[in-house]
């Protein structure tokens, strides 16, 4: 752990002060989404060197981040989506960052192989964000047939039980090896359909789009999925890395205080233990942030 917090500042390349030029409340969350999903990445990918090869722990760890070039929708400076690279390789994918994003179809679709998704939400979510969705997988792009699954939305809903919609649905729309899972929700909703994806066929594509700040934050990056058993947490599941994971911050508008507020203490955490800094900037703008 002590190689992972020394490599971390040298190689983080998303600064502090990118974060304190943007003085509006919007512009405070994205600095936040961008720096932690960056410092996530960066520590999630530490962990999994660790895992799978403890010697070369401090070689590779490296967070990127580059401005997207290829825009077709360029209404407002807003819609620019910050890219955090994470280096895994040939495992390796993008975090798109911005406002709006879910309105820029090219940022799905490039990542959809084959024609078929199934996007996987909960009863919450769907109402508010899968006709968007939708939309951003098939927009100028009508050979792909998108299916959705809507699971009920809770913690004790993470289970094999409501796994089995989850192939049930895919199984009946005769998806195949080429399809591809999207996650379209908080940490739960990643955590399952990740799951989902790892096993299904034995491995089929997935997207993340986070919806929550614990998510955009933590659960999406790193490739940790799974379900609980009735005898604990996350019992069951498995490391699998998706294509890309699009983080729009217009999804957070509708979320509860309750949850912005959760996680933005894992935020405060990261400054907590690895960035003095970075909790200096977070006091300094807690009001705007929990504002959105
Ligand atoms: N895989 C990992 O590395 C990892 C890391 C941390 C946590 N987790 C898991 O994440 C889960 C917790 O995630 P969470 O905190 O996102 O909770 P959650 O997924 O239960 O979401 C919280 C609530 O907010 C609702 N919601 C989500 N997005 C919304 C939006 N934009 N607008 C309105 N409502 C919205 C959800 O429907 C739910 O009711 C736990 O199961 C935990 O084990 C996984």
């Amino acid at each position: 752990m002590d190689a992972t917090c020394s490599s971390f500042c040298p190689n983080r390349t998303i600064s502090l002060s990118t974060c304190s030029h943007n003085q509006n409340q919007l512009a405070s969350v994205h600095s936040l989404l961008r720096f932690s999903a960056s410092a996530s990445s960066v520590y999630s990918r530490s962990r999994l060197v660790c895992d799978s090869n403890c010697r070369n722990l401090t070689m590779s760890l490296k967070a990127s981040v580059t401005p997207i070039i290829d825009q077709s929708t360029s209404s407002s400076a807003a819609a620019v989506p910050t890219i955090v690279e994470v280096d895994l390789g040939n495992r390796s994918y993008p975090i798109y960052i911005g406002s709006g994003l879910l309105n820029q179809p090219e940022l799905l679709q490039r990542h959809v192989h084959g024609k078929q998704v199934l996007v996987v939400t909960n009863t919450t979510i769907a109402p508010l964000y899968l006709d968007k969705t939708i939309w951003a997988l098939t927009d100028g792009n009508p050979n792909v047939k998108v299916e959705s699954v809507i699971l009920p939305d809770g913690e004790q809903y993470k289970d094999m039980e409501t796994l089995m919609k989850v192939f049930d649905k895919a199984i009946e729309s005769r998806m195949d090896r080429r399809c591809t899972f999207v996650a379209l929700g908080g940490g739960v909703i990643g955590d399952m359909c990740g799951y989902a994806a790892a096993s299904f066929l034995r491995g089929v594509n997935f997207i993340q789009i986070p919806t929550t700040v614990m998510a955009q934050v933590d659960s999406s990056v790193g490739g940790k999925t799974g379900i609980n058993h009735r005898l604990g947490k996350n019992l069951i599941g498995a490391f699998y890395q998706p294509q890309c994971v699009l983080v729009d911050s217009d999804t957070l508008k509708t979320l509860p205080d309750r949850e912005l507020a959760s996680g933005l203490a894992e935020v405060i955490k990261y400054g907590l233990i690895r960035d003095a800094e970075f909790f200096e900037w977070q006091e300094k703008n807690m009001h705007a942030l929990l504002a959105r």
